[in-house]
């Protein structure tokens, strides 16, 4: 192989198809969350300092060597996305460049290698546009596209791995209609403090979220929602969710503080909600903030922000021994949910240019 620098884009994307579609075995109307995948996966290896060899793939598994170093020192980081169809049926991707740009970002924090942008963005454009009859026909449905990097290099010793794989999978996901939910806000556990791995996505951070996720369920929560490490005062982030609250208004939302994901939703409904003329600050926001303003009657409404369900409501806070009533009536977060569900469906306007379009004959 030879050394010198190449630009990877000048290599073309090997594709071998199955024989038969999968497809027939799929019922769109009864879609199993997470355990359903498409017939391809787009795989790259990276090998002597550089990413080689992408290709799609019939789905397969991945022999794994039993010293393969995600598995002992977790190097490994992940994306979500989601591709819907414009009423033309056009395939389309929601923003993929900032989950390219996301991706090296927490690569970088985890020390593994960049994956050219370029490159994550066509993968997507050709694995989705041969895998277009598994995105789901209904509102609210996509195809939602898992792009992982990890270390399968055989190595027991504690340094960056030399050798990574990078790999989209793609599962079809159902509508989700989201009722609204309860968070517990957590003063034992910990997400993430600064200087640690929480604006990353790492696969850790998920780890160690679900004991204290499952806790949270067993007291009739649906998810935490996290504190600041120091204080257990300031709020953070809801399991795989920002937080906005409207409060006399005007909306706030926790300030990217090196702790929080940054959420490319969260990004789009700061956008979306300034749009429409409302104020949105993101600053430190205390729970004490929100336990008052629910006392005062000033809180309207609160939501989470995500991939998978766009805008959760929130219904209830519980806090200690205090359980804050958000809201029974969310017109705004409704109209936020419309409106980003009608533009990844093509039946609003995109004026923000944030659907990426995929030619049907990409492949
Ligand atoms: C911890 C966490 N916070 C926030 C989010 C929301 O990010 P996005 O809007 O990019 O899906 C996610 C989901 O990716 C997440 O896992």
């Amino acid at each position: 192989m030879s050394l010198e620098p190449y630009n990877i884009m000048s290599q073309t994307i090997n594709i071998s198809r199955v024989k038969e579609s999968n497809i027939k075995s799929l019922d769109f109307n009864n879609i199993p969350l997470g355990t359903t995948f498409t017939d391809h996966m787009f795989i790259c290896d990276f090998e002597e300092g550089r990413w080689v060899n992408p290709r799609i793939e019939p789905l397969h598994l991945i022999p794994t060597h039993p010293a393969a170093m995600a598995l002992h020192y977790g190097q490994a980081i992940f994306e979500g996305m989601k591709a819907t169809k414009d009423t033309d049926g056009t395939p389309m991707l929601f923003r993929p460049e900032k989950n390219a740009a996301r991706l090296n970002f927490s690569a970088d924090r985890m020390g593994m290698p960049a994956f050219p942008e370029d490159l994550f963005v066509e993968a997507l454009k050709q694995l989705v546009a041969l895998e277009q009859d598994w995105i789901p026909p209904f509102d609210g449905s996509a195809l939602y596209l898992r792009p992982f990097i990890y270390a399968d290099e055989p190595f027991i010793g504690m340094r960056a791995a030399t050798h990574y794989k990078f790999i989209i999978i793609a599962s079809p996901s159902g509508p989700f209609f989201s009722k609204p939910i309860k968070l517990l806000a957590e003063t034992k556990y910990i997400r993430a403090a600064h200087g640690g791995t929480g604006e990353a996505k790492a696969a850790g951070n998920y780890a160690a979220a679900i004991r204290p996720t499952e806790i949270a369920k067993t007291k009739g929560y649906d998810q935490v929602l996290w504190l600041d490490a120091k204080e257990f005062h300031y709020i953070q982030e809801v399991g795989t969710m920002n937080i906005f609250f409207k409060i006399d208004g005007k909306f706030i939302t926790p300030s990217l503080d090196g702790a929080i994901l940054h959420g490319i939703t969260r990004m789009s409904v700061i956008e979306l909600l300034r749009d429409k003329g409302y104020e949105v600050t993101e600053r430190p926001i205390t729970i004490e903030e929100i336990v008052d303003a629910s006392r005062k009657g000033t809180l309207e409404e609160a939501f989470g922000t995500g991939t998978a369900v766009a805008i959760a409501m929130i219904q209830e806070i519980g806090y200690k021994d205090t359980k804050i009533h958000v809201s029974d009536e969310n017109p705004v977060s409704e109209m936020v949910l419309n409106t980003l569900n009608g533009i990844r469906s093509g039946k609003m306007e995109d004026h923000f240019g944030w659907m990426v379009r995929i030619e049907k004959e990409l492949v």
